[in-house]
C-alpha cells in the first residue's frame, strides 16, 4: 500500500467513524481489509481504496468500517465497572428515581454484548428489589455485523470463561453444541442498535447511567472531546458515566468530572447537580 492509500484510508475512516488510523496501525490495515477485498471481489488493497474514492457504496464502506474496528470484550471486564454498577449506581437510582420508577442505561460501544448482557444479569440478579420498576439497556456499536452476533447471544466456550462467574453461567446460559446460548430472559432485557458516536444521538433520548468503554481510545483528542460533549448532554440530572480505565476526560471536556471516590465514575460538572440525589449516593 503506498503513503497516498494509507492517508486516503485513514481519511475515509476518520469521517466516516471516527477512528484514528495511526501509522503504528498499519500493519493491521493488510490483515484486517484482506478479507473485505475477498468478500466484495477486489483485487487488491490498492483498488478497494480506489473504490472507496469513487461512487459512493455504502456496503463496502460499511464493511471497511467494520473490519478496521477492534471489538475485543468480555463479561464483567475489568469487574470494578460492574461491582460500581451494583453497589453504588443501581442503588443511587433507586433511591433517587423513586417517583418515576423509571432507569435508562445506555451501552454505547457495546460490541457482541457481553457489557450490556453483564448488566442485565446483575439486574436479575436484584430482581426483588426492581419489581414495579422499568429499567432499559440500550446497547449500541456502529457495528451491524457484532450487533448481530449479540442479539443472538451465542458466545463460545473461550468466551464464557472470560470474567463470567461460573454460577452465571449455570444458571443463565445453556450449552447448544460447543457454544454457550445467554437465556430468553437475559436476552430480552436488551435493546440492540446500531448507532455511530459520531452522529447525533440526542435521538435516543437521555440516561441515568452510560457506559462509553474502550471506543474513546480508537479516537483522535477533537473527536474524543465532541463525544464526551454530547455523551454529558445525554445525561440525566444526576447521572453518571463510566469509561474503561484508559479512557479519561481530563484535558477533553469540562462538562464531566471524575467521581472523587470511584475510579473510572465520570459526573456531570453543571453546578446545579452538586445536590442532585444519584450524585450524593453514589459519592457515599
Ligand atoms: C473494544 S470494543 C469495546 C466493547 C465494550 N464497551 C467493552 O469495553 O468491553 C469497541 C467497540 O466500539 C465500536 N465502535 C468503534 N467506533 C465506533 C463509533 N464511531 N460508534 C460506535 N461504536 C464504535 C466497535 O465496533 C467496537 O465494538
Amino acid at each position: 500500500m503506498t503513503e497516498a492509500d494509507f492517508d486516503a484510508l485513514r481519511s475515509f475512516l476518520k469521517a466516516r467513524s471516527g477512528l484514528a488510523l495511526t501509522a503504528e496501525k498499519r500493519y493491521l490495515v493488510e490483515s484486517r481489509l484482506g478479507p473485505v477485498c475477498q468478500r466484495f471481489g477486489i483485487a487488491s488493497l490498492s483498488a478497494l481504496i480506489g473504490r472507496l474514492k469513487g461512487a459512493p457504496d455504502p456496503a463496502l464502506e460499511q464493511a471497511v468500517v467494520e473490519a478496521m474496528t477492534t471489538n475485543e470484550t468480555f463479561f464483567f471486564r475489568d469487574r470494578t465497572p460492574f461491582d460500581l454498577f451494583r453497589q453504588v449506581l443501581l442503588p443511587g437510582c433507586l433511591a433517587a428515581r423513586g417517583s418515576t420508577r423509571r432507569i435508562r442505561i445506555w451501552c454505547a460501544a457495546a460490541s457482541t454484548g457481553q457489557e450490556p448482557y453483564s448488566l442485565a444479569m446483575i439486574l436479575k440478579e436484584s430482581a426483588q428489589k426492581l419489581t414495579g420498576w422499568n429499567i432499559e439497556i440500550l446497547a449500541t456499536d456502529i457495528s451491524t455485523e457484532v450487533l448481530e452476533k449479540a442479539k443472538a447471544g451465542y458466545y463460545t466456550q473461550f468466551e464464557v470463561q472470560r470474567g463470567l462467574p461460573i454460577q452465571l453461567l449455570l444458571k443463565y446460559f445453556t450449552q447448544e453444541g460447543d457454544r454457550w446460548r445467554i437465556s430468553e430472559e437475559i436476552r430480552s432485557m436488551v435493546q440492540f442498535k446500531p448507532l455511530n458516536l459520531i452522529h447525533s444521538f440526542g435521538a435516543l433520548g437521555t440516561f441515568d447511567i452510560i457506559y462509553c468503554r474502550n471506543v474513546l481510545i480508537y479516537f483522535d483528542a477533537p473527536t474524543k472531546a465532541d463525544v464526551l460533549r454530547r455523551i454529558a448532554q445525554a445525561l440525566n440530572p444526576g447521572g453518571a458515566v463510566l469509561l474503561g480505565a484508559a479512557e479519561t476526560v481530563i484535558g477533553l471536556s469540562d462538562a464531566l468530572v471524575p467521581h472523587p471516590e470511584h475510579r473510572g465514575l465520570y459526573v456531570p460538572s453543571r453546578p446545579a447537580e452538586a445536590t442532585a440525589p444519584l450524585r450524593l449516593v453514589a459519592s457515599r
